[in-house]
C-alpha cells in the first residue's frame, strides 16, 4: 500500500512531490513525509495525518532542493505517527528511504545492524533499509562511481518480503536509486526531469512517457539519464511506454469527490471497454489475445479468482459463463484459493480479476495456479501492472484511473468485459448460442445510456439515504443474477459509511438471518431476475411481516402497495442487469456516507491497492 514519489530535475522538488502525494493518497493516508537534499544535507519533514497537513506545515517552504523523495503511508509495522512516517534515515543521516511493502526479515536485519553499531528510532520494518545501505556503502571502494548503486543493490539482496524503494543520499547528491520487488514503481521522463511514483496518475500531468519497472529491477536515476539493472547489476533495457490516460482523468473535475466522479464516468468506461470488441453481426473481437478453439476445448473448469469488489464481479458473471460456454465455473476469494490447494491442472482456466493489477493475494493465486499448470487470464485496468507480467493472457478494462478507494467504474467495466469474454468463448467453441449472443450484443451497446438514465434520477436515492443514514444495520438481498449486486452493495456501504450490513440470497433468510429482522430494520431488495420474481417477492413479504422496511431496486412491475419504496432501473437482458442494478446502490452508499459527513474517497483503515498479504 502507500504512495511513493520522487523527483530529480531543474525545478524545486517539494511542490512536485507534494502534488504527487496528493494524487497517491488513495494508497494510504495515515501519515506523510518528504525529504530533499538542501546544500549538503538531507532535510526531512514528516507528520501524522494527511498530506494536506504536510503541505501546510510551516517548514515545508524551507525546502528548495531539486532532488527529493516523499511518501504517504498505510502502516503495517508501527502505529501511524510522525516518527514512524517515511522517509527513514540511517543513523548517520547519509541516506533517506521511502518504502512501500513489508520487510519480513526486519528483526534479523535489525539485530545485525544493532551489533554493527547502528541505532533505530522508529518501530517500522523500513528503517533497516537505510541503515543497511549505509553499512554496505561504508564497505565499498571510496573511489567507485557506482558506490551508491552497489550499496543499495547489496541491501536489497538481503531483504525478504516486498518492496518498492526510492533512496537519496547526501554523499551522492545527483541521483536517486530506485528498486522494486512485488510492489509497483514507475518512472516518468521529460527532458532533464525524472519523476518516480508508485502509480501512474501521480506523474501524468508532467509526462506521458513512463517506464514501468519490472520485478527485481534497480535503476540509477540522474537528471539526464536512467540506467536499469537486474539484481546482478547487469544492465537491462526497458521500453518506454506512452500512456494514453488523460491527466484530467486523475483530477476531481467539477465533482466533490473522486467516487462521485467515477460513478458518473461509468457510461464512458463501459463504452471504452466495449470498444471495438462488438461490431454488427461479427463475432466478438478478442484478436488481441488469440485464444483458439483448441485451447478452449481443453478447458474443463474455470475458476474466477479475485478479492473484494473484483470477486463480486466473478459472482455476477459465473451464470453468464456457465450458460454461454457450458463450462462449470467456481468463484474464489484469492486469499483462500492460494492456500486451499484447489484441484487444478492443465485443463483448468484461471481468470484473475484485479483493477489495480497489484493485489498481492490475487497475484499469488495466479502464480500458484501457473505452478500447477493451469492456464491463466488477467483482467486489469492498469497497463503493465504486476499481474500482467504473470498471466498467460491479459485483458484490459478501459475505465481510466480509479482513485476512490471504493471501486465503482472498475466493477461495471469488468462485468462488461467478462460478459463479452464469455460470448467470445461461446463463439470460438461454436456452441451456436446465436440468439442469446445477438441479443446481448445489441443490448450491451445500450448500457451506457441506461446507466445515464439511472444517474439522472440520483435524487431519489439521495432522499432515501437521508432516511436511513442513522441506522446501525442493513440487509441487502437478491436471488440468482441479483445476488452479486447485494454483495457488492453491502461492501460499498460498509466501506464508506461504516454501517454494518450483510447480504443474503433472499431464499436463505429463513434459514437463520430472519431472526435479526425486527421493527424498522431496512432490507434492500434487488429484483431484476424475472424467473425468480415471485419467489423474491414472497421472501421480502416475510421480512415485512416481521416489521422490516424495504427499498426495492427493480426493472419489473411490482406492487407499490406492498413495496412503497421502489427505485426503477431500465429494463435489460437479465445477464446485463448486474451492471445496472449496482448503480443506485453505489449512489446509496455514497449519499449515506455524505449524510454522515465522512470522507468517501479515503475511508478509514483502507487503501486502494492492497499490495500486502
Ligand atoms: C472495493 O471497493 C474495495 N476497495 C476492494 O474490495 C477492492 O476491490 C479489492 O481490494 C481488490 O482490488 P483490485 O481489484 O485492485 O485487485
Ligand atoms: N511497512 C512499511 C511501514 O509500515 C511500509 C508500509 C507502506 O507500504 O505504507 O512503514
Amino acid at each position: 500500500m502507500c504512495g511513493i514519489v520522487g523527483y530529480i530535475g531543474c525545478k524545486k522538488a517539494s511542490p512536485i512531490l507534494i502534488n504527487g502525494l496528493l494524487k497517491l493518497e488513495y494508497r494510504g493516508y495515515d501519515s506523510a513525509g518528504i525529504a530533499t537534499i538542501e546544500n549538503d544535507k538531507i532535510c526531512c519533514i514528516k507528520n501524522k495525518g494527511r498530506v494536506k497537513e504536510l503541505q501546510n506545515s510551516k517548514d515545508i517552504n524551507t525546502l528548495n532542493g531539486n532532488i527529493g523523495i516523499a511518501h504517504t503511508r498505510w502502516a503495517t509495522h508501527g502505529k501511524p505517527s510522525s516518527t514512524n512516517a517515511h522517509p527513514h534515515l540511517d543513523s548517520h543521516k547519509n541516506f533517506a528511504v521511502v518504502h512501500n511493502g513489508i520487510i519480513e526479515n526486519h528483526n534479523e536485519l535489525k539485530k545485525f545492524l544493532l551489533d554493527a553499531g547502528y541505532t533505530f528510532s522508529s518501530e517500522t520494518d523500513t528503517e533497516v533499509i537505510p541503515n543497511l545501505i549505509d553499512y554496505y556503502y561504508s564497505k565499498e571502494d571510496v573511489a567507485d562511481k557506482e558506490r551508491f548503486l552497489k550499496a543499495v543493490n547489496k541491501a536489497t539482496l538481503d531483504l525478504k518480503g516486498s518492496f518498492a524503494i526510492a533512496v537519496i543520499s547526501k554523499l551522492e547528491k545527483d541521483k536517486i536509486i530506485i528498486a522494486r520487488k512485488d510492489s509497483p514503481l514507475v518512472l516518468g521522463v521529460k527532458d532533464d526531469e525524472k519523476y518516480i511514483a508508485s502509480d501512474i496518475p501521480a506523474i501524468l500531468e508532467y509526462t506521458n512517457d513512463i517506464y514501468i519497472l519490472k520485478d527485481g529491477d534497480i535503476a540509477e536515476v540522474t537528471q539526464n539519464d536512467v540506467v536499469f539493472y537486474d539484481k546482478n547489476l547487469e544492465k537491462v533495457r526497458r521500453e518506454l511506454e506512452s500512456i494514453t490516460w488523460d491527466a484530467k482523468a486523475s483530477d476531481k473535475g467539477n465533482f466533490e469527490d473522486f467516487m462521485m466522479k467515477e460513478i458518473h464516468e461509468q457510461p464512458e468506461a463501459i463504452r471504452e471497454t466495449i470498444g471495438i470488441r462488438i461490431t454488427d453481426n461479427k463475432p466478438c473481437d478478442f484478436s488481441d489475445i488469440n485464444i483458439t478453439k483448441e485451447y478452449l476445448s481443453e478447458i474443463s473448469k474455470i475458476y474466477i479468482v479475485a478479492c473484494g469488489t473484483a470477486m463480486h464481479v466473478g459472482v455476477a458473471v459465473k451464470p453468464i459463463f456457465e450458460k454461454l460456454t457450458n463450462i462449470p465455473v467456481e468463484v474464489d476469494i484469492a486469499s483462500e484459493f492460494r492456500y486451499r490447494e484447489p484441484l487444478i491442472n492443465e485443463n483448468t482456466l484461471i481468470i484473475c480479476i484485479s483493477q489495480s493489477g497489484e493485489t498481492a493475494d490475487t497475484i499469488a493465486a495466479l502464480k500458484n495456479a501457473k505452478e500447477n499448470y493451469a492456464k491463466t487470464i488477467a483482467i486489469t485496468n492498469v497497463t503493465g501492472s504486476s499481474i500482467t507480467r504473470e498471466a498467460d493472457f491479459t485483458l484490459y478494462t478501459h475505465a481510466g484511473p480509479e482513485i476512490a478507494v471504493a471501486s465503482t467504474k472498475a466493477y461495471t467495466s469488468q462485468i462488461v468485459l467478462l460478459t463479452m469474454l464469455a460470448m467470445h468463448f461461446s463463439e470460438t467453441l461454436d456452441l451456436h448460442k446465436d440468439e442469446i449472443i445477438q441479443n446481448l450484443k445489441s443490448e450491451m451497446m445500450e448500457l451506457p445510456s441506461k446507466v445515464n438514465i439511472i444517474l439522472e434520477n440520483s435524487d431519489e436515492i439521495k432522499a432515501f439515504a437521508k432516511k436511513i443514514y442513522k441506522e446501525k444495520d442493513l440487509f441487502f438481498v437478491g436471488r440468482g443474477i441479483d445476488y452479486a449486486a447485494a454483495m457488492e452493495a453491502s461492501l460499498k456501504l460498509k466501506e464508506i459509511s461504516y454501517i454494518h450490513s450483510d447480504s443474503y440470497q433472499s431464499g436463505e433468510l429463513k434459514h437463520g438471518p430472519i431472526a435479526l429482522i425486527e421493527d424498522d430494520v431496512t432490507v434492500v431488495g434487488i429484483l431484476t431476475d424475472r424467473r425468480l420474481l415471485d419467489k423474491s417477492i414472497s421472501n421480502l413479504q416475510e421480512v415485512i411481516t416481521r416489521g422490516a422496511k424495504t427499498f426495492i431496486i427493480t426493472n419489473q412491475d411490482i406492487d407499490k402497495k406492498i413495496f412503497p419504496n421502489i427505485f426503477n432501473i431500465p429494463k435489460v437482458h437479465p445477464f446485463l442487469s448486474p451492471t445496472l442494478s449496482i448503480i443506485p446502490l453505489q449512489l446509496l452508499a455514497y449519499y449515506v456516507a455524505k449524510e454522515k459527513g465522512l470522507d468517501v474517497d479515503k475511508p478509514r483503515n483502507l487503501a486502494k491497492s492492497v499490495t500486502v498479504e
